[in-house]
């Protein structure tokens, strides 16, 4: 299994500009060819949630548009800049596993030798997560059935605190029965979320849960200052390996431009002449 996730895209209508000045779909389209490219191809694309900026069908439009060149399987979740009703007609087609209920949107994959859980965190009109007590239940038989098979859930907000004040106050209100399945289900070991804008790891109990950077902007880490900034530094995805004799592995793929790679040479690293 090897699998990439993007998050946080934050689309905007054709023409139309992030706060008015960060041409999101061209950094967005970019991304989907560096994707494209990539030597070692993914078995999917994961992207967990805010697919566009403001939940309308004109940036879902767009955004479709550029989604539809991925050259991969797509799995999608919704986040809190995402429409429900508006995401699932316009980004059902690209992950046809969303069903057509966009109140209720959760699936499983089981195409590999880990379970892969996706769930709907937003609420409509707040920018904080909630888990619905119909996506709890359906988590709970899902790891039920399961058995040992190591399993990663994909979510939008994270289900805890991170320590960033401007990030903590919307993250999943209710996260804690998350963290009380995971105590509960050993097979539980990964959680994989979006919404900060930034790579954060933490762990509770087996399992690490991490929130990964958007492809395009990104929200600075501050502790104690909740005022909402945002930056441009560069743009990553994460990239998840299952390892033999190891189980997953994840790291970094940065999305910005940057030179090499350089092919490494023992005669150029300390030359002879040197000596
Ligand atoms: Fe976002």
């Amino acid at each position: 299994m090897f699998l990439a996730q993007i998050s946080d895209m934050h689309f905007r209508s054709h023409g139309r500009k992030l706060y008015d000045f960060i041409d999101v779909n061209a950094c967005n389209a970019e991304v989907v060819s560096q994707l494209n490219a990539l030597e070692e191809r993914p078995d999917a694309v994961i992207i967990t949630g805010d697919i566009v900026n403001c939940g309308l069908a004109s940036e879902y439009q767009v955004a479709r548009r550029t989604l539809s060149n991925l050259h991969y399987p797509l799995y999608i979740i919704p986040g809190n800049h995402d429409d429900k009703a508006q995401f699932l007609e316009s980004m059902g087609p690209l992950c046809p596993l969303l069903g057509t209920d966009p109140q209720n949107m959760h699936y499983a994959v089981d195409d590999f030798d880990m379970r892969l859980l996706f769930i709907d965190t937003s609420v409509p009109g707040e920018s904080k997560g909630w888990l619905t007590l119909e996506t709890l239940s359906w988590l709970e038989a899902q790891l039920e059935q399961g058995g040992d098979k190591p399993t990663a859930v994909f979510m939008h907000h994270p289900p805890m605190k991170l320590g960033s004040a401007q990030m903590d106050r919307i993250a999943c209100e209710n996260g804690d029965q998350l963290l009380a399945l995971i105590e509960r289900f050993p097979s539980l070991c990964r959680v994989f979320c979006g919404h900060t804008h930034r790579l954060i790891f933490t762990q509770y109990r087996q399992a690490i849960i991490t929130t990964i950077p958007g492809t395009v902007h990104q929200v600075p880490y501050y502790h104690e200052n909740p005022a909402p900034y945002y930056n441009l530094e560069p743009a990553a995805c994460l990239m998840h390996r299952l390892v033999d004799n190891t189980g997953l592995v994840s790291y970094l793929h940065p999305l910005s431009q940057y030179p090499g790679p350089y092919l490494y040479d023992a005669n150029i690293s300390c030359p002879v002449d040197e000596k």
